[in-house]
């Protein structure tokens, strides 16, 4: 039977590898988004910004604060990869959502798990420049700057997905990976941060477990998700290994438009292991980059069996336009 040593939860945002001075470049490609996510609605900027008017969010915006923000996130980036190199789990299980990165439109999996042995970080693609220059100048937080060859964990995958099965989960499976334009496709940028980031490129053993958060119209609901991380933590407890195990949550909090009560809410439900709070936000308000979020459901759902709680805790979050667009950030241990 292994043993579930430790959990982590890291927000993984484009800020978090931008200097606090560039985040306009982001707010760039808000002000071209015609669909920004909050509370189930969808809005143009300008629609936003007045809705959002009395928050007087230019306060968030100042340089200064933007400054404070991204040193602090940096140290609890700074504090996990100390925590996880202390603990030294052998495996992790990352949760992670995949960004049509390994999955597409013509088949987009709600729950895959990543059995075979290795997968590869890559460099960036070329075309990231084209697509947003504040998405291009964040890519080495995830892509290494060249091939770089992960160890995975195909036994505790296998019994993940054995224990799937055994529990009404009928989740997709992948063995290899897949091919793009230039060769074989890099772990996608929910996996590469957490082993660059976190790991600090002294990568651990993992097994990727993939879910689709972003894309209508089979995302799992938060209770769902929670569930899935349930049945994870049987797996872990029925594998037969002396290996121990650490689980990490990466991704979201709230984006790209911040909600700081719902956010409250959520690290309230994380924080006293309330399956009524974490699971109980309506499905609707976990759209695009706040839909993250559920890989922290899942890995809740995880820790709730593993006798592991929160131990520390810090949301900061990142705004980066008058309109409350940016990233809250959170960053979490459980021991
Ligand atoms: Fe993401």
């Amino acid at each position: 039977m292994a043993n579930i040593i430790c959990g982590l939860g890291t927000s993984h945002g484009p800020l978090l590898g931008t200097p606090p001075d560039m985040w306009h470049l982001r707010a760039e490609d808000d002000r071209k988004n015609p669909a920004l996510e909050y509370r189930g609605e969808k809005y143009g900027w300008d629609q936003l910004r007045k809705l959002r008017r009395g928050e007087n969010l230019e306060a968030q915006i100042e340089q200064e604060v933007k400054n404070e923000r991204h040193a602090r996130c940096q140290e609890n980036i700074a504090n996990l990869a100390n925590h996880i190199r202390e603990v030294k789990p052998d495996v992790i299980v990352i949760v992670g959502d995949d960004q049509h990165e390994w999955f597409q439109p013509e088949n987009m999996p709600t729950f895959a798990v990543f059995y075979g042995n290795h997968v590869y970080n890559r460099p960036p693609a070329k075309k990231i420049e084209k697509k947003s220059k504040g998405l291009a100048i964040a890519a080495m937080n995830y892509r290494t700057p060249e091939d770089v060859r992960y160890e995975t964990v195909p036994d505790l995958a296998m019994e993940i997905i054995m224990t799937a099965k055994n529990e009404g989960f009928d989740i997709a499976t992948s063995a290899m990976i897949p091919k793009g334009e230039d060769g074989k496709i890099g772990i996608g940028h929910a996996f590469g941060f957490v082993q660059r980031r976190i790991c600090e490129d002294d990568p651990i053993p993992f097994v990727p477990i993939m879910l689709n958060t972003f894309y209508p119209p089979n995302q799992a609901t938060p209770k769902r998700c929670f569930q899935f991380g349930n049945m994870i933590a049987k797996a872990i407890q029925s594998w037969d290994s002396d290996q121990t195990v650490g689980i990490v949550a990466s991704g979201g909090l709230s984006h790209f438009v911040i909600d700081e009560e719902h956010d409250a809410r959520m690290i309230e439900g994380f924080k006293n292991n309330d399956e009524k709070a974490i699971t109980g936000e309506p499905d609707k308000f976990f759209r695009s980059g706040t839909s993250e979020t559920k890989n922290w459901i899942t890995v809740a759902g995880i820790l709730k069996e593993s006798g592991l709680s929160i131990d520390t805790f810090d949301y900061v979050p990142c705004y980066r336009s008058e309109a409350g667009t940016g990233n809250a950030m959170g960053f979490a241990t459980w021991t």
